[in-house]
């Protein structure tokens, strides 16, 4: 019976990352830096608001959209941060994590024809949920741009078809963001066009240099952004699952249907601990954010003393080195590294097509198991080069 499961189900792959994690995990004394999340602690605020909730017996459903208060507080939080201006009633979902949003978010605006834009090399999330709505992810290289995707790329690739556009900044796997010079020009060239648009930025609190930009501050934008964000990154609280979907009305109330239906709501408790979290924490991200730069800035120097070719990062927690000079596949790369240096970091091809040739390298690690595995790296190389 299996070829009576959905089509678009079946050609979807695991992901290069899991598969690599299955590889990894037969080897002993391997330092990781495989890592996509945080090494903090959730703040002890943060985990007292759950504990209250709980003591409390706010174990209830919720609003389908979230707690109103926890609306109220994110739509603060962006407008604060990053001068966005939503309505808590009607343009903010709270979702579970950012991947729930992504995905009612495409439900609610892909359909089989339409055509994605996606800057490559990308976090892999994406593209599977494109498919699963028939949809056609159309990639752009970015690798001669410093990954980042300009308004010119965006113009070559755009056809009658375009129904949206992904911009993921800061990005994972590279850490690089889009200086706002840039975003003035693609939000230029979108304002007239029935485009939508989905900045994921759920890294936006993890900024280096200077701050961070939403697309859908530019004039015209909003009416066709949806933006993504969390406390995933920002608070360190991945296992929580609370995501935070922003965008205009109209599109709202058509994805409101879908997270319906999909889940009813985010857990209760988490979002009580997300309300502390963008509230009480409001500024949580900030001491996290020093550190990630001081151990960016080590890795960094690093691994251009080895001689390998990177682009320096504005934020997150990754870096994208080139191996392309060794010659072999970046799994392989990544495979030997393993095996031969007890290092392991993601190969590039994890990240589409386009990540080939590179490797993530996470610094979401302490400094001590930095400075060994950057050690361990160095050695290995001067033994192949
Ligand atoms: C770019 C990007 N978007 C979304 C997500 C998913 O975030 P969440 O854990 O909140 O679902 C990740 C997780 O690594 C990510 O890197």
């Amino acid at each position: 019976m299996e070829h009576l499961i959905n089509s678009n189900v079946r050609e979807i792959e695991i992901s290069g990352i899991r598969k690599f994690f299955n590889l990894v995990s037969q080897y002993d004394d391997v330092i990781s830096l495989t890592i996509g999340q945080p090494d903090f602690h959730t703040p002890s605020h943060v985990k007292e608001a759950a504990h209250n909730a709980i003591d409390n017996n706010k174990t209830n459903y919720t609003p389908n959209a979230g707690l109103p208060e926890l609306r109220r507080a994110a739509a603060h939080f962006v407008q604060h941060k990053y001068g966005l201006s939503y309505e808590a009633d009607s343009e903010v979902i709270v979702s579970i994590g950012a991947s729930q949003g992504i995905d009612i978010a495409f439900r609610t605006i892909l359909e089989p024809g339409v055509e994605v834009i996606l800057p490559g090399p990308i976090y892999p999330g994406y593209e599977p949920l494109i498919k699963l709505c028939g949809a056609t992810p159309v990639y752009i290289d970015t690798r001669d741009t410093y990954f980042k995707i300009t308004a010119k790329q965006i113009e070559q690739h755009l056809t009658d078809k375009t129904r949206c556009i992904i911009l993921p900044y800061p990005s994972n796997p590279t850490g690089v963001a889009i200086q706002e010079e840039e975003l003035i020009k693609i939000a230029t060239l979108l304002k007239d066009k029935d485009i939508f648009i989905l900045s994921d930025e759920i890294y936006s609190e993890l900024v280096f240099t200077g701050k961070h930009h939403s697309i859908a501050n530019y004039p015209g934008m909003k009416e066709k952004t949806i933006v993504i964000n969390g406390v995933s990154k920002s608070h360190s609280m991945t296992g929580w699952r609370i995501g935070l979907v922003f965008g205009p009305e109209y599109v709202m109330k058509q994805m409101l249907k879908v997270h319906q239906y999909n889940v009813s709501c985010a857990s209760s408790i988490s979002q009580y601990a997300a309300l502390e979290a963008l509230t009480e924490g409001i500024n949580d991200a900030e001491v996290m954010s020093i550190q990630y730069k001081e151990r960016m800035e080590y890795v960094h120097n690093r691994l251009v003393k080895m001689g390998l070719d990177v682009v320096k990062p504005d934020g997150a927690f990754y870096l994208f080195p080139s191996i392309q000079k060794y010659g072999i596949s970046s799994f392989d790369f990544a495979q030997q590294l393993v095996e031969n240096a007890g290092i392991a970091v993601v190969p590039g091809s994890a990240f589409s097509p386009l990540g080939e040739g590179f490797v993530r390298v996470s610094y979401a690690y302490n400094m001590e198991t930095l400075v060994e595995a950057m050690d361990r790296f160095e050695n290995y190389l001067t033994t192949i080069s």
